[in-house]
Parts: C-alpha cells; structure tokens; sequence
C-alpha cells in the first residue's frame, strides 16, 4: 500500500466518530420522547443483566476501572454509534421486523446520509473518475406482498469504497461518492451501475479498536451495499446486500449477515464486469 493511501485510511478513525455522532444528531434532533414506564422496565432489566455478568464472570475492581476508562472514551473519540450499530443494532433490527412478510431487513449502520442525488430508474452511483473497483450491475424489481410491481418506489444506496471507506466519513472523497437515490419504472424496475465495494474495517485507533485488539476480535465486516427500500403505504425496509464468498462473511463483526441477503454476482458477457439480480417485497404499511 502506497503512504498516500495508509495515511488515508489511518485518517478515517479520528474523522469518522466525529461525523456519525454529528450525523446522527442531526437526525435524531432534541426530542427523545420515551414512556417514562417503558424506561423504568428496559433500564432496570439492563442494568439487572449486567450485574449477573459481573456475578458470572467474577469481575475484579481492576477490569471495573479498566471498563470505566474506556467507557468514558469511547465518548470521547465520538464512538457511541460506531459501537452500537456494531455490536447493538442487529438485535434492534431483530425484533423490529420481526413480524414482516416482505423483504429480510439488516442493521443501517453509522454512515447513511438522507439526500443523495436523484438517478431515475437507471444509472450511474456518484464515483471519481479512476475509481477502482469491479464494475456491478445491479437491477431489480420492487414488489409488494401480493406480487403487485410497485412503480415509483424509492431506492436509495449507499456503500463504501474499494478501500472500505464511506464518503461524508472518510476525508477526501467527493460529498455524494458512491450515493444515489434511484425511483422504479412503470414495471417497478430499477437499474444501478456501480463497483463492487471491498470490506470494511472498523476503525482500529478508536475505542472501539482498542476493545477489538484487546478481546482478541478481527475488526471486518464483509463487503456490503446498503439500501432503504420505500414505496407509498408499505413499510420502508433498510437492508444490505453482501456477496457470496465474501471475506468476513461468516464472521461479520456486527452479525448482519443472513442468508436472503447475500447476491451471487456473475460476469457479464461483454467482459465489462458483473452483474446481478435482486427484488424487494414491502410490507404494507
Ligand atoms: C459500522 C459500519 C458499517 O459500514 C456498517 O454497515 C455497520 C456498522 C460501524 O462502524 O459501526
Ligand atoms: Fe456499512
């Protein structure tokens, strides 16, 4: 790897928990409105479950202070969504669309940006000019439960870079790189030109990096496409897509991956890449 490139990917853990904490502020705005008897039953049977770990385990002052440390920076290094959506998210995900008859969801993750540019129902993702990568064609249909094509549904993808690198968290690399919001035909057809992305390493000069190296953990999660999927009155799904074969894919740090969700991509005929099949089914709202 050239020293441009280390220096690249080294920046990404200083910059990337100061953007997803921001991002995610903006978001979430000030209003967390949560049933003060809902807090009461979840707080206390969480802070129950931790105790029980630490009668199990047999905690000494020594790892409770330890854990203190690094509770306090992980705040610091502006790694809380970093943590959760790794190690928290996919059990969220878990019982939200539980109940759903429609297309698998996944976790979302820390570096979704509401907002990418508009690219009708075929087109070319933001990229730079000498971008690297497979190419990757990627179509599909967008269905409800009963099979009805669902036109003008909304797909919006966003993924990293041949390097694992997400623009908006990585320095560097155009604002909407790899982003674009797609809208189905008449037919519910979409068609996405892109490049396959490679896996991404959780930043390892972070808290999180730190609790990684010192349990003895790798830090990667699969090569991925994430999605949201919409459509008026049916559920919006948010979802990734992994490839078959995959590096990680067995061992996704952040336990996102589900056998409906992996693609199985095939050359295309002109030699120029390749291409792949996937559908969505919504839920009605
Ligand atoms: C994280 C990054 C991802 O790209 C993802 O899909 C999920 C989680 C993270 O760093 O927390
Ligand atoms: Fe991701």
């Amino acid at each position: 790897m050239t020293q441009s490139l280390e220096r690249e990917v080294t920046a990404t853990a200083a910059n990337s928990g100061a953007n997803a904490t921001s991002v995610f502020k903006n978001k979430q705005g000030e209003s967390v409105a949560v049933d003060p008897a809902r807090v009461d039953e979840v707080a206390t049977a969480a802070i129950k479950a931790l105790h029980e770990v630490i009668r199990e385990k047999q905690v000494t002052y020594a790892e409770y202070d330890a854990l203190k440390s690094w509770l306090i920076s992980v705040g610091e290094d502006g790694e809380w969504p970093l943590f959760l959506d790794v190690w928290i998210e996919h059990v969220v995900e878990e019982v939200a669309n539980a109940d759903r008859e429609g297309s698998k969801g996944t976790i979302e993750g820390p570096y979704y940006v509401p907002g990418s540019p508009q690219l009708g129902s075929e087109g070319t993702l933001p990229m730079r000019e000498d971008e690297p990568g497979t190419p990757l064609d990627f179509s599909g249909q967008v269905r409800a439960v009963d099979g009805t094509p669902l036109a003008n549904a909304t797909v919006d993808l966003w993924h990293a870079d041949d390097l694992g690198l997400y623009s908006q968290f990585a320095p560097g690399i155009p604002e909407w790189n790899l982003r674009g919001t797609f809208t189905t035909d008449a037919d519910g057809r979409f068609m996405i030109h892109t490049l396959q992305p490679a896996p991404y390493q959780i930043p390892t000069d972070g808290s999180c990096g730190k609790l990684i190296a010192a349990a003895g953990w790798h830090a990667w999660r699969p090569a991925h496409l994430h999605l949201k999927v919409s459509a008026p009155g049916h559920l919006l799904i948010t979802t990734q897509l992994y490839f078959d074969g995959g590096e990680y894919i067995d061992t996704d740090i952040a336990d996102a991956v589900k056998p409906e969700l992996i693609l199985r991509p095939t050359a295309k005929a002109d030699g120029m890449g390749n291409e792949v099949g996937y559908d969505f089914v919504l839920d009605p709202a």
